[in-house]
């Protein structure tokens, strides 16, 4: 089954063995370009030095490269970057090299303090050329390198050294040109796995950067390190010399490899979720003061914010729409949504005062990028909320937040929605603390918001039960999806998922606006989906199911677990956990993009590319 998902950020291939050592990694990385990156690149030892090839898009471009200018190797590590520290240009492509040029390394994942060790490299003397935490881990590995004795085993000992003192999310594969054939790599938070060859070893973020060459693995664990060339392995801890781990078989082929376990990318980005749920909060929460760090928001004088203005398209119009109710709840502060769309072309007051944010997951959205210059072109500062770190709104913004919720390539957009959400309540809880938000219900917010990856994680371990309800309404023609509050847009989210990939209509309302005309909608065979799960409108809520049963109309509701004075009185129900009122409707969501995904994969829709859609939409 799919409980179990590590973090896919980009991809690594590491190889020694008796094959041409690039033709190996070239391989390896088409089997990877399915996880999403933005550049590609290589590094081999050629007898000399280390050899580096790098290209910003495709692997077909570091293909052109290489026939252009070979490199023969027998060791090499290989890279797709999914920028989460520079945009994706050359010099922050990996591999990365230390001060000597001769150590390179590839690295997934993020090092939180390199800023503190920077600071320090700076202050020996090191330069950079990329804005990269990963070139910090090199030189920093570099530096213990250079510091050692040759009677020692410099590059295992170095690799420990500089691992000990970070702290954030690794998997890497090192190799130094002074010990060819030899590759170190460790993890930590980010995936690695050994591959076992006759006369050749691998390493790879998964197996299927290896599996058309074996299918005889290792997986690591977090803080292991492994030593291999191309006859052997050996595999140790940050702290202890040598641990043994249990070798598996992998039961499928290259051809299957794509998505991993996955059938579809949507269903891998909705299990990825109690990871990028982490992944955005990781480094934010205050605990001392109860509050929340945004560190692109630093020039930002909270205090000094009158008006919020959010901007966005689709599903990130969706998140500002539930931030809207969330941050006026936490700090007071007026906040207004709009469809960037339409935002360009009215004319909209916006002042000093407000603080306006652009929200968009690819930062390539042409509406939403439109909207950011017309508050610029006012004298306004826009501020970002994206996912592709270096996209154009990115770039153009004037400071922001990343939601390192890794890439998303399924059309229907899952993650970036549960992250763009979350950060917003991070926003909410720091306005919230410069005003009248106490100290205490700041952290209580934390001690909730901490748990909510685990509370995602319930509902995806009922996605059987979910998919029962789905198949049951499957041939409807229409449905309507009805919430209150912050559940409203959820409502919306969830409609919009079931029309984009399953292709039902489905329309969302505030539940109380039924009355005001949708009503006449409601029959047997258009059924409702109401969200009430427990919150200060819960009540209204189950007066609506009334009047819905009370016509006849068939019922599914959205409910908390262990809530039979719901579950009896509707046809079917989706139970999910109950968390802080605030947070309730991002675990919410999650219910709804399963609900959405399985009508669709039972009426045969291609789900990861719906019909008209396109991932990015980058024409008006
Ligand atoms: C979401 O499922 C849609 N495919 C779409 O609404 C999307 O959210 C919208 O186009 C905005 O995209 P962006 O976040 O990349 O700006
Ligand atoms: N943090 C590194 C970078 O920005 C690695 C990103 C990745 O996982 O590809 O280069």
């Amino acid at each position: 089954m799919y409980w179990h998902i590590e973090m896919l950020m980009c991809g690594i291939i590491a190889y020694s063995g008796f094959r041409e050592a690039t033709e190996v990694i070239l391989e390896g990385l088409r089997r990877l370009e399915y996880r999403g990156y933005d550049s590609a690149g290589l590094g081999a030892i050629n007898g000399k030095g280390i050899e580096l090839r790098k290209c910003v898009g495709r692997i077909t471009n570091l293909n052109e490269l290489i026939t252009q200018k070979p490199v023969s190797s027998s060791t090499a590590i290989g890279h797709t970057r999914w920028a989460t520290h520079g945009p994706p240009n050359l010099e922050n492509c990996h591999p990365h090299c230390d001060a000597t040029g001769r150590l390179a390394i590839v690295h997934n994942g993020v090092i939180e303090n390199y800023k503190l060790l920077k600071n320090r490299l700076l202050d020996l003397g090191h330069k950079f050329t990329s804005d990269t935490d990963t070139e910090i881990l090199a030189h920093l590995i570099g530096h213990f390198y250079d510091a050692l004795p040759a009677s020692e085993d410099k590059l295992l000992i170095a690799v420990k050294k500089a691992l000990a003192e970070v702290d954030g999310t690794y998997g890497i594969a090192v190799i130094h040109a002074d010990e060819p054939g030899r590759i170190i790599g460790a993890r930590r938070g980010s995936p690695l796995v050994v591959g076992l060859g006759e006369g050749e070893n691998f390493l790879g973020s998964d197996v299927s950067a290896m599996v058309s060459f074996t299918r005889d693995v290792i997986y690591l664990n977090d803080l292991d390190v492994v030593d291999i060339n191309d006859s052997s392995y050996k595999i140790s801890t940050l702290h202890t010399t040598k641990v043994t781990r249990q070798k598996s078989r992998v039961d499928w082929d290259a051809g299957d490899a794509e998505k991993g376990e996955f059938p579809h990318f949507m269903l891998k980005e909705i299990f990825e979720q109690p990871t990028s749920l982490r992944n955005v909060m990781r480094g934010r929460l205050n605990w001392d003061h109860g509050d929340a760090k945004l560190g692109g928001l630093q020039e930002v004088k909270l205090s000094q914010v009158k008006r919020i203005l959010l901007l966005g398209c689709g599903t990130a119009l969706h998140a500002g729409m539930m931030a809207e109710y969330v941050i006026e709840e936490l700090s007071g502060v007026p906040v207004e949504t709009d469809f960037s769309s339409e935002f360009r072309y009215r004319n909209s007051p916006v002042d000093q005062g407000t603080l306006v944010f652009v929200i968009s997951q690819s930062g390539e959205t042409v509406d939403t990028l439109a909207a950011m210059r017309e508050v610029q072109r006012k004298g306004v500062k826009a501020y970002g909320l994206c996912n592709v770190v270096g996209s154009t709104i990115a770039r153009e913004s004037d400071g922001g937040v990343y939601l390192h919720a890794g890439p998303e390539i399924g059309v229907a957009a899952t993650k970036s929605f549960t992250s763009q959400a979350t950060a917003l309540v991070l926003i909410g809880l720091a306005l919230g603390r410069t005003r009248s938000l106490s100290a205490r219900e700041g952290s209580e917010l934390l001690a909730e918001l901490s748990r909510l990856p685990e509370n995602v994680e319930k509902v995806l371990n009922t996605s059987e039960a979910i998919k029962k309800v789905a198949l049951r309404y499957k041939d409807s023609q229409s449905m309507l999806f009805l919430g209150r509050l912050a559940n409203y847009p959820i409502a919306m989210e969830g409609a919009l998922k079931l029309k984009e990939i399953s292709y039902i209509h489905a329309e969302a309302y505030p539940a109380a606006e039924l009355k005001h005309g949708v009503i006449a909608l409601v029959s047997p065979e258009t059924p409702s989906l109401i969200i009430a799960t427990r919150d200060g409108v819960y009540d209204k809520n189950r007066s609506t199911i009334q009047e819905i049963k009370a016509r006849s109309g068939q019922v599914i509701a959205l409910a908390n677990e262990g809530d039979s004075d719901i579950t009896e009185t509707v046809d079917s129900s989706i139970l999910v956990p109950e968390t802080h009122p605030l947070l309730q409707p991002i675990v919410n969501v999650v219910a709804l993009q399963l609900f959405a995904y399985y009508t669709a994969v039972a009426l045969g829709r291609d789900v990861d590319k719906p019909r008209n859609l396109a991932k990015s939409v980058t024409v008006e």
